[in-house]
């Protein structure tokens, strides 16, 4: 066996009672390209991705439904299964805090931070809505005067046994883990601003409660304590652990190696504290504990902004201006998938700044990346090769002949992995096309469709097609992890279809070789076929 690294990657779990939405399709795809680009290059790589069952609004829906809240997360939960199924999404498992094996998981934690000291039990005071059956947070009280936003009765001082979590005693850890990282290059928190917002934040930060009470047995008991269920974030938190908390025994087999490799958890900015501070607070709390000492931290947290509509609301089923499962079904119909995976990717909120989701927009990425460029240079260099070589690939010319003129390369592998390491996937995307612009600036400068006019400029005409086949083969392998349908049908077209099994191992290992120039056989049959990605013309579509 090759020794290969790992890789894991996750998204947040989404709430099961929501309808997947484009912000759910944006994370996921967003992970999904990640995970690919690591299976290409040959890590041994892991992709989760899932829901989060237990808050309360599943069992106050599924009561208003006549269900259990079990069958109402079953129904709900396939249908975000059946989103990215569709979405051709490479998840290796799909979390449900529902089952048995992540419920035990958590209460074996939190025994064992019970055992330690790390959670107490306390009482956790606050104003209390009797009508409404909830406590508001004391900013919301004092704004409405102490009253009920709802039936406008006073609030009730009112305390409740809890457990909680000594968050606070972790502040100085915490904050030596985020220097440790800093100094190591590799900040846990990405992009920087987000970092510095936590790592202020985790200056002023208290014990925090792990545990609600009345929750009609509806989701994780707290060990030993029937009337307290541990709060769903923390439930949900855990996913990402018990989800490969797994040896060679477990029929789910041997998921460690994985959690060890560093987890890398995309989320965007509105879940950013619990995945920055509480998170790797818990984990410090639990690598203590005995047995528990193989639990290492997360390797990084990237927090990414939201997709707003035009006019700058954040995409939300309470705002109604989502973009829906049958919207996005219409934009694959119409573009299909590999377009909008590019187009989330490379134009997506990433960094700091919300994105605007414009349709204007995404036809025109699609028509001067995929259409333009990509698409249309694959189908001219497969139409020369078709008219002046009865469609087999020409050999090149040694490259010391002095009729070879050779395509100008960059260092289009080295660029493109330094910004996927980074995650950077707007430049990464990039990076993959260079290639092909240089396959439009060779074609241009040499003129080949001139130079076949003169039957002696044969050789020079076959070298000059050589090349650019070949680094558009590049271009393709460099292009997967983001189109991977339109690069999977074009290695078909060019003798290149065994690429397909060799990457549908779980981390391949044959990114040398693929990356390799002048893998490409003289004589292969170069197939035309139908234009990977038709030019969209919005006036004529109507
Ligand atoms: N269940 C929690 C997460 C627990 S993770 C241990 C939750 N679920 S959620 O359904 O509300 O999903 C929130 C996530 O959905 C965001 O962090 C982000 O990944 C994605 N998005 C939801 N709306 C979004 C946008 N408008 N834009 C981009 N991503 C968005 O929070």
């Amino acid at each position: 066996m090759p020794d290969r690294s790992r890789f894991y990657v996750t998204t947040p779990i989404y709430y099961v009672n929501d309808r997947p939405h484009l912000g759910h399709v944006y994370t996921t795809m967003v992970a999904d390209v990640v995970a690919r680009y690591h299976r290409l290059i040959g890590d041994e790589t892991f992709f989760l991705t899932g829901v989060d069952e237990h808050a309360a609004k599943v069992s106050e829906k599924a009561a208003e439904m006549g269900m259990t809240p079990q069958a109402w997360a079953d129904q709900n939960a396939t249908a975000f299964r059946e989103v990215f199924e569709r979405l051709e999404i490479t998840n290796n498992d799909f979390v449900r805090t529902s089952s048995e094996h992540h419920k035990a998981a958590v209460s074996r934690y939190v025994q064992a931070l019970l055992d330690s000291g790390d959670v107490y039990q306390g009482d956790y005071v606050g104003w209390y809505d009797a009508g409404q059956e909830e406590y508001v947070p004391d900013n919301k009280a004092l704004q409405n005067d102490y009253k009920s936003e709802v039936n406008g009765k006073p609030l009730i001082r009112k305390s409740e046994k809890n457990y909680f979590f000594k968050l606070e005693s972790y502040r100085e850890p915490l904050l030596a883990f985020y220097a440790q990282r800093d100094a190591d290059g590799v900040p846990f928190v990405q992009p920087d601003a987000r970092r510095n917002e936590i790592v202020n934040r985790i200056k002023e930060m208290d014990d925090v409660p792990i545990s609600r009470s009345g929750s009609g047995g509806w989701g994780i008991p707290v060990p030993g304590e029937a009337e307290q269920t541990i709060y769903v974030w923390i439930d949900a938190l855990f996913n990402y652990l018990t989800f490969v908390d797994t040896d060679a025994d477990s029929p789910m087999g041997d998921r460690r190696k994985f959690w060890q490799a560093g987890a890398v958890h995309f989320i965007a900015k509105d879940i950013l504290w619990f995945h920055a501070a509480i998170w790797p607070a818990l984990l410090l709390a639990l690598q203590k504990c005995p047995g528990f000492e193989w639990v290492n931290l997360p390797r990084q947290v990237y927090s990414h902004s939201y997709w707003v509509s035009d006019s700058g609301q954040k995409m939300s089923k309470s705002l109604g201006n989502f973009l829906d499962p049958a919207a996005i079904d219409n934009y694959v119909e119409t573009f299909g998938l590999d377009a909008l995976r590019y187009f989330l990717s490379t134009r997506g909120p990433l960094g700091v700044s919300d994105s605007a989701f414009s349709p204007e927009l995404f036809i025109e990425i699609y028509n001067s990346d995929l259409a333009n460029t990509f698409g249309n240079s694959c189908s001219r260099v497969a139409n020369m090769i078709g008219k002046y070589f009865d469609g087999q690939l020409p050999a090149p010319l040694p490259a010391d002949d002095p009729a070879y003129l050779p395509l100008k390369q960059s260092d289009w592998v080295g660029e493109y992995m330094r910004h996927f390491e980074v995650l950077d996937l707007t430049r990464a995307g990039d990076a993959a096309l260079q290639p092909v612009r240089d396959v439009d600036s060779f074609i241009e400068q040499t003129q080949p469709f001139r130079m076949a006019k003169d039957e002696t400029q044969r050789p020079a005409v076959g070298t000059v097609l050589y090349q650019c086949t070949e680094a558009l083969r590049i271009a393709s392998v460099l292009l997967w992890p983001f189109v991977p349908d339109a690069c999977e049908i074009f290695w078909r077209r060019i003798g290149c279809g065994a690429y397909v099994d060799m990457l549908a191992d779980n981390g391949s290992g044959h990114w040398e070789q693929l990356t390799t120039w002048g893998q490409l056989q003289p004589g292969t049959p170069i197939e035309k076929g139908a234009a990977l990605f038709p030019r969209y013309d919005a006036e004529r579509a109507g």
